[in-house]
């Protein structure tokens, strides 16, 4: 089937046209070095400029508090590694049991190192208890680092209150946005956060672009060090052209935030409608929470997510799976896991992420092609039912 159906766009986006298109030059003509002192290179420095702005301005945030690296993982270490030199006393991490992988394993390798680190839990719904956060903060905490939203269940932290919390009890705060900006509307002169991750491919840029917010003030330490790139924040020759295109997907990202994630939310509603209506022992991981508009994470009982993904695949229909396939068994995803999903469910979760490029025609189809792979699943299904 040529036909594509993409609904993983929180595993990567389409990069948006228009980002292309201002990217294009970059790629051929204007090839110059921002760092260099002819204007040959100063032109291509004004663009970055204008791309910190854009970006800064679809955050609330002033231009010099942006800075670009290379991708979100970049940007959550940055942060917390900044923290952890200028607080050398303080040797006490607090974050999330539901983090990426790029905040978790940073955590584990620092545990390796002496850190300890508390993991906070979630209820069923995806949830944290807030009271457990203010417990686990302590005097020898560094840094907290919470996501904003939940890559899989697409479930959304209270950030502002979370950030109250944190800086009453004098840590510093940091926030993995990675799957919320460019979805929903965030203003950092709204909460106290001290940083903020960001990552290009999550928002129609190109994949290897990320930026950090770093409020004014707070102690900061690069992570790469060596030239004066970035205002003396990140050593490295700037990534001009996906730098430009982080800009107009930012851009475009503020102009169309409002109609465009109505339109989402209504699409995602409906396919999730429609596969609970259509699926008997169907249930919605996180659907009792504020979740992003985009995601839709559904655990089918009885069935094994990787079967359900590799037939929709055979439909052209792209979505991902809650579980891992390691070569000894199937992994419930850690997420699934923390939310206390039964067994005879988790196995079956799959996660349908729409973005602004999803038509409703896509939707239908997913909703007539995906029942079916369901129901005969459950006749093969090795979990005893069918
Ligand atoms: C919540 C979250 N944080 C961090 C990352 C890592 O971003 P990058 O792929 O740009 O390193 C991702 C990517 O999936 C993510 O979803």
């Amino acid at each position: 089937m040529d036909r594509v159906i993409y609904l993983d766009n929180n595993a990567t986006t389409m990069v948006a046209p228009e980002v292309f298109e201002e990217m294009r030059p970059f790629f051929s003509e204007r090839y110059g070095n921002p760092s260099s002192l002819h204007s040959f290179g100063g032109n291509v420095h004004h663009k970055i400029d204008e791309a910190r702005r854009r970006l800064a301005a679809l955050l609330g945030a002033d231009e010099n508090e942006m800075l670009f690296t290379s991708c979100g993982t970049e940007s959550d270490s940055t942060a917390i590694h900044s923290a952890l030199d200028r607080f050398p006393d303080k040797k006490h991490i607090v974050t999330s049991a539901v983090e990426h992988p790029a905040v978790l394993g940073l955590c584990d390798h620092l545990e390796q190192r002496g850190y300890s680190v508390t993991y906070l839990a979630v209820d069923e719904e995806g949830r944290l208890d807030l009271d457990e956060l203010a417990e686990a903060v302590t005097d020898d905490t560094a840094i907290v680092s919470i996501m904003h939203a939940n890559n899989e269940s697409g479930v959304v932290f209270p950030l502002q209150e979370i950030t109250e919390i944190v800086k009453q009890r004098g840590a510093l705060m940091h926030t993995d946005a990675v799957q919320s900006v460019g979805k929903l509307p965030l203003d950092v002169r709204k909460t106290s956060v001290d940083f903020l991750s960001l990552s290009g491919h999550k928002l129609h840029a190109p994949k290897g672009v990320g930026a950090l917010f770093v409020r004014r003030g707070t102690p900061y330490t690069p992570l790469l060090i060596g030239g004066h790139q970035e205002h003396n924040k990140r050593a490295g020759t700037e990534n001009v052209t996906s730098i430009v295109g982080l800009g107009k997907a930012a851009e475009l990202a503020a102009e169309h935030m409002e109609d465009e994630q109505t339109r989402v939310q209504a699409m995602r509603d409906r396919l999730q409608e429609g596969l609970v209506a259509h699926c008997p022992d169907a249930r919605v991981n996180g659907g009792g929470s504020p979740r992003l508009p985009n995601t839709l994470n559904i655990s089918f009982g009885y069935v094994e997510g990787e079967s359900i993904l590799l037939l929709m695949d055979e439909l052209g229909i792209c979505a991902s799976s809650g579980s891992a396939c390691t070569s000894a068994s199937l992994e419930i995803s850690h997420v699934i896991k923390c939310m206390k999903v039964p067994e005879m469910y988790a196995h079956g979760s799959t996660r349908f992420s729409l973005s602004r490029y999803t038509t409703d025609e896509e939707i239908d189809y997913v909703i007539e092609q995906v029942p079916p792979i369901i129901a005969r699943l459950r006749e093969l299904s090795p979990f005893g039912r069918g």
